[in-house]
C-alpha cells in the first residue's frame, strides 16, 4: 500500500525528519507538524489517511490531538510514538481511539509494520480489534417481550450496575454475547471497554498472553512488550466467552486475579492493580463442567455471584414474529414490502431451532435472497423437515441426537475425540506418542482426554 498521505506529528524536528525520510522511502507523502495546533490545520486542509503522532508535546500533547480529531467527527487512524517506560500512556491513547502505538527508539521495520497494518485494516485485526468492532458495531438491542426475555432485561437492569461477576449460560445463539454487552452498558463502566475474548477461539498457549500481554523478552518473539486484555479492560468489563475451554492452570491464574485485583505480565515482577468485572459465558452446564473437570469449581463459583440463563428460542415462539421483523429491517428491507405468511410463521414457530435466535436471523436473511424480497411464505424458509414435523418437544438428549446437522463445534468435538482415541490406539497407549502423532503437545493432548475420556486421563 503505497502513495498515501501521513500527517506526522513531533515536536522534535529531528524526529520528524526520521519520520518523514522512513515514510517517503515506503512511498508515502508526508505532511510534518511540530504541535497539535499546527497538525490540526494541517488535517483540516488537507486529505489524510493516517496521523502518526508523539505523545508528549507541549500545548497540545497527543491524546488532546486524539480528542480534537475525534471531535471533529473524524475516524482517521492514529497511531502514537511513545518512549520505553511510558507505555501506560500508549494504553490510554487505545482507549482513546489510537489503533497502534510504536515504542520508542525504533527502527524502519517496526514503523513500516505499524504503517501497513493500519492502512491496510489489518491492524483491526491484532491487539486491539475490539476498539474498532465496538465502535462499528454500535450496540445492538434485544428484541422480544416474552416472559422469560422480560425476566432477563429485569436481571440485567439489576445487577448490570454492580460490579458483581455475571455467568451468563444459554444454548448456542441465544444472545449471551448480547447480554454481555447489555450488562456493560448498563453499569457505571460503560464509557470504559467491553473487551471480550473467546476462550475456546484462542489456541491454549496464546490464551494466556492475550489475556496478560508481556514485557519485551519474556518468550522468543516477544521483541517488544504488549498490553493484555486484562490492562485493556481496566475500568471497564472483560468479557471471558467460552469459559470452560480456557486451560486449567489459566483458570487458577485467573481466580488469582479475581481476587486480588492484580496482574503480573509474563516475564514481568510488577504488579499491576486493575479494576474489572468480569462477565463469563458457556453454552454448557457449568456445573457439569465441574464434574467433568473442565471447569474449576472455585472458579465456578467466584465468577457465579450472579447467573442469567438464556432461554432457548423453542421456549419463548412468541419472540419470532418480532425477531423475523427486526432482521428483515437489519438486511435492509421494510416490513411494509415484505411480510411473513400467517402459515410461515406456523412453521417457525412448530422448529426447533437448535441454532436458536442466529440460526434464525440466518434463515431470514436466506428467505429474503429466495424470495426476492417479497412477501416471505413456507417455501422460502429452508427448515429441517424432520426437526420441524413434530410439535416442538422437551428437549431430551434423543430429541437432540435426532435433529441433524449436530451444531458445529460438537461435530467437531467428536472428530477430535475420535482422532484421539485412534491415535492412542495406534500408540498403544503411550500418551507422548499419541501427542506427537497428532501433532500436538502432551499438555493439550491431556486437557483434551480429561475433557473427552475424563476415565482415560
Ligand atoms: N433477543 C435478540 N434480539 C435480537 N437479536 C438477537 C437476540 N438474541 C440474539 N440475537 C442475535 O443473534 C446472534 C447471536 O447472538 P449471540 O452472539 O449473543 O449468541 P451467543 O449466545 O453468544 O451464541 P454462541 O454460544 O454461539 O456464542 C447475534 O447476531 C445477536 O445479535
Ligand atoms: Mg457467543
Amino acid at each position: 500500500m503505497k502513495g498515501r498521505q501521513i500527517l506526522v506529528v513531533d515536536d522534535e524536528p529531528k524526529m520528524r525528519r526520521v519520520l518523514e525520510i522512513m515514510l517517503q522511502k515506503m512511498g508515502h507523502r508526508v505532511l510534518a507538524a511540530g504541535n497539535g495546533v499546527e497538525a490540526l490545520a494541517l488535517f483540516q486542509a488537507n486529505s489524510v489517511d493516517l496521523v502518526i503522532t508523539d505523545l508528549r508535546m507541549p500545548e497540545m500533547d497527543g491524546i488532546e490531538l486524539l480528542a480534537a480529531l475525534r471531535a471533529q467527527a473524524s475516524d482517521v487512524p492514529v497511531i502514537v510514538i511513545t518512549a520505553h517506560g511510558t507505555i501506560e500512556t500508549a494504553v490510554a491513547a487505545m482507549k482513546h481511539g489510537a489503533c497502534d502505538y510504536i515504542l520508542r527508539p525504533f527502527d524502519i521495520d517496526v514503523v513500516e509494520l505499524a504503517v501497513e497494518r493500519v492502512l491496510n485494516g489489518a491492524a483491526v485485526a491484532q491487539q486491539n480489534a475490539f476498539l474498532r468492532q465496538e465502535i462499528e458495531r454500535g450496540w445492538d438491542a434485544f428484541v422480544g417481550t416474552s416472559e422469560p426475555m422480560r425476566a432477563v432485561y429485569e436481571l440485567i437492569q439489576r445487577v448490570g450496575p454492580s460490579k458483581a461477576s455475571v455467568l451468563i449460560t444459554g444454548e448456542t445463539g441465544t444472545g449471551k454475547e448480547l447480554a454481555a454487552r447489555a450488562l456493560h452498558h448498563a453499569s457505571p463502566r460503560r464509557d470504559k471497554l467491553f473487551v471480550p475474548i473467546n476462550c475456546a477461539a484462542i489456541p491454549a498457549d496464546i490464551l494466556e498472553s492475550e489475556l496478560f500481554g508481556y514485557e519485551k523478552g519474556a518468550f522468543t518473539g516477544a521483541v517488544k512488550e504488549r498490553v493484555g486484555k486484562f490492562e485493556l479492560a481496566d475500568g471497564g468489563t472483560i468479557f471471558l466467552d467460552e469459559l470452560t475451554e480456557m486451560p486449567l492452570p489459566l483458570q487458577a491464574k485467573l481466580l488469582r486475579v479475581l481476587q486480588e485485583n492484580t496482574i503480573e505480565r509474563l516475564g514481568g515482577n510488577r504488579v499491576i492493580e486493575l479494576d474489572l468485572r468480569v462477565i463469563a459465558a458457556t453454552n454448557r452446564d457449568p456445573l457439569e463442567s465441574v464434574r467433568e473437570g473442565t471447569l474449576r469449581e472455585d472458579l465456578y463459583y467466584r465468577v457465579n455471584v450472579f447467573s442469567i440463563e438464556l432461554p432457548p428460542l423453542r421456549a419463548r415462539v412468541e419472540d419470532i414474529a418480532g425477531l423475523v421483523e427486526h432482521f428483515i429491517v437489519k438486511h435492509g428491507h421494510s416490513t411494509a414490502a415484505t411480510r411473513l405468511t400467517p402459515r410461515a410463521l406456523e412453521r417457525l414457530r412448530d422448529y426447533d431451532w437448535p441454532g436458536n435466535v442466529r440460526e434464525l436471523e440466518n434463515m431470514v436473511e436466506r428467505a429474503l435472497i429466495l424470495s426476492g424480497g417479497g412477501t416471505l411464505d413456507e417455501q422460502h424458509f429452508l427448515l429441517n423437515p424432520r426437526a420441524a414435523d413434530n410439535k416442538p418437544k422437551p428437549a431430551t438428549a434423543s430429541a437432540e441426537s435426532q435433529k441433524a446437522p449436530p451444531p458445529l463445534n460438537q461435530a467437531v468435538e467428536d472428530l477430535e475425540a475420535r482422532l484421539i482415541d485412534e491415535a492412542l490406539a495406534q500408540a498403544e497407549g503411550n500418551k507422548a506418542k499419541a501427542a506427537a502423532l497428532l501433532d500436538i503437545s502432551e499438555r493439550t493432548l491431556w486437557y483434551k482426554l480429561k475433557k473427552y475420556r475424563p476415565d482415560q486421563s
